[in-house]
């Protein structure tokens, strides 16, 4: 067996929910880490597209899905989500769905919370997906939240919201809202944990099993790098750590127990929400990529920035997550250019920089340095060997692996699962 862990490289929206349900063949169980249904991961399976937003794709397929500790989970979007799902054919139960009863609840009071102190704050908003993510997560590490499993514990849940709506309603009255009842609290609370609490399970013991029991591990990453909350472009992050190593502590598994890291990028770059960027394009090529790529928010529907690639801020995501090996998607998006720039360095007033500084300004303010490469101009949507590939676009990858220093395994054609150059399997070298 092989536990596999996959990551963003970038902004978010590579395609790694793509590259999840093509692993997912060969893994037994799929494992969300960190995060929340701010992430939005698309599937094509059979023609039909799923978009999943908290549940792990390997739901899909019916592989069993584990929503870790790491997770923020939200039971009413959930529930929504799970009837868009079933509503397509897919058969969702407590026997293949399991839910740490570790993992933080996203509470209506969250989402608003999200929503007011965007809207308050105007210019320097983050572009948050609105979810209640950041405010969940602020209550976890201030040790008030309700977590899934406290919904079975009658008697102490009520205590915790006490403290929890001490908090709260001190807040709310400070930003002129209307205070949270806690009748109305209790009894939402009530409610809700007769739909989720079926699903809730201590699930580092699930895994410990699955672990005795031979069998493959994956772990989907939502989110990416550069969202990061420590390694990211602060503040304009997310609010969970998004690396790797997160996999092993939203679900309670060992390191030891992680076999490879895969890093998925977009053979060009994104980014949805405020906070710098520094290969973004303004042009007509940007306007080029977000029609020919789609590039509008699986989950706000918020068109997205568009940019070149950026060498320095992949190598970084490479060596902040172990990436062993790298996907490279949309490759077909970039087909029609005449020529195609990689940002292989910075400038920042006046000196050389080989990596992304931590400063706000310097952040804003770096200047990519670009290398320009010739564009392939042909098809390459939905070749399947890379010896069919244009001439041009494997020097561009075979670059691109230069640069980053470690070599391309898979590159994606289309959205169909089928359309992938497989060139290194995940699953046959450790
Ligand atoms: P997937 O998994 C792209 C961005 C938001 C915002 C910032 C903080 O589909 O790649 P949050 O709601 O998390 O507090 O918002 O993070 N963001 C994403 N961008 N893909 C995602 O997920 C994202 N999840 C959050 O746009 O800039
Ligand atoms: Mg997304």
């Amino acid at each position: 067996m092989t536990n596999i862990v996959i990551i963003g490289a970038q902004w978010g929206d590579e395609g790694k929910g793509k590259i999840v349900d093509l692993l997912s063949e060969r893994a037994d169980v799929v494992v969300r880490f960190q995060g929340g249904n701010n992430a939005g991961h698309t599937l094509v399976v059979d023609g039909v597209t799923y978009k999943l937003s908290l549940l792990p794709s390997g739901i899909v397929r019916g592989k069993l899905s584990v929503v870790g500790n790491g997770v923020v989970v939200d039971p009413w979007a959930l529930r929504d989500e799970m009837k868009r799902i079933t509503d397509l054919g897919t058969k969702i139960s407590p026997d293949v769905l399991k839910i740490s009863d570790q993992a933080t609840l996203i509470l209506p009071l969250h989402r608003e919370l999200d929503q007011m102190s965007e809207a308050a704050a105007g210019k320097g908003k983050i572009g948050t997906t609105g979810r209640g993510i950041g405010p969940a997560y602020q209550d976890k590490v201030a040790r008030r939240a309700i977590r899934v499993g406290d919904l079975a514990e009658k008697e102490s849940l009520e205590a915790k919201v006490d403290n929890l709506l001490l908090f709260h309603n001190a807040l709310r009255k400070g930003w002129g809202q209307p205070e949270v009842d806690k009748a109305d609290l209790m009894q939402t609370l009530d409610e809700i944990a007769e739909f989720i609490l079926p699903y809730a399970i201590p699930a580092w013991k699930i895994l410990s099993e699955q672990l005795k029991n031979g069998k493959s591990l994956l772990f989907e990453g939502a989110q990416a790098t550069m969202l990061d909350n420590d390694f990211g472009t602060y503040p304009f992050v997310t609010s969970s750590n998004t690396i790797a190593g997160q996999a092993a502590v939203g679900s309670g598994v060992g390191m030891k127990d992680i076999d490879k890291v895969i890093g998925v990028v977009k053979a060009y770059t994104t980014r949805v929400g405020s906070g710098p960027f520094p290969t973004e394009l303004f042009d007509a090529d940007g306007d080029r990529i977000r029609e020919v790529g789609r590039e509008f928010g699986t989950v706000t529907g918020r068109p997205r920035r568009c940019g070149w690639f950026d060498a320095v801020l992949v190598r970084q995501a490479i060596l902040v997550n172990g990436v062993q090996n790298l996907a490279v998607m949309k490759l077909d998006i970039l087909d029609q250019f005449d020529e195609i720039k990689v940002c292989v360095g910075y400038e920042h007033k006046g000196k050389k920089l080989d990596y992304y500084p931590m400063q706000m300004n310097a952040q804003a303010e770096v200047r990519p340095v670009y290398e320009t490469l010739p564009g392939w101009k042909s098809s390459t949507f939905g070749i399947r060997e890379y010896d069919k590939l244009p001439e041009n676009a494997k020097k561009y990858l075979a670059r691109l692996e230069e640069l980053l220093g470690v070599k391309i395994g898979m590159i994606s054609t289309s959205p169909e699962r089928e359309d992938t150059i497989i060139r290194i399997d995940p699953y046959e070298k450790k």
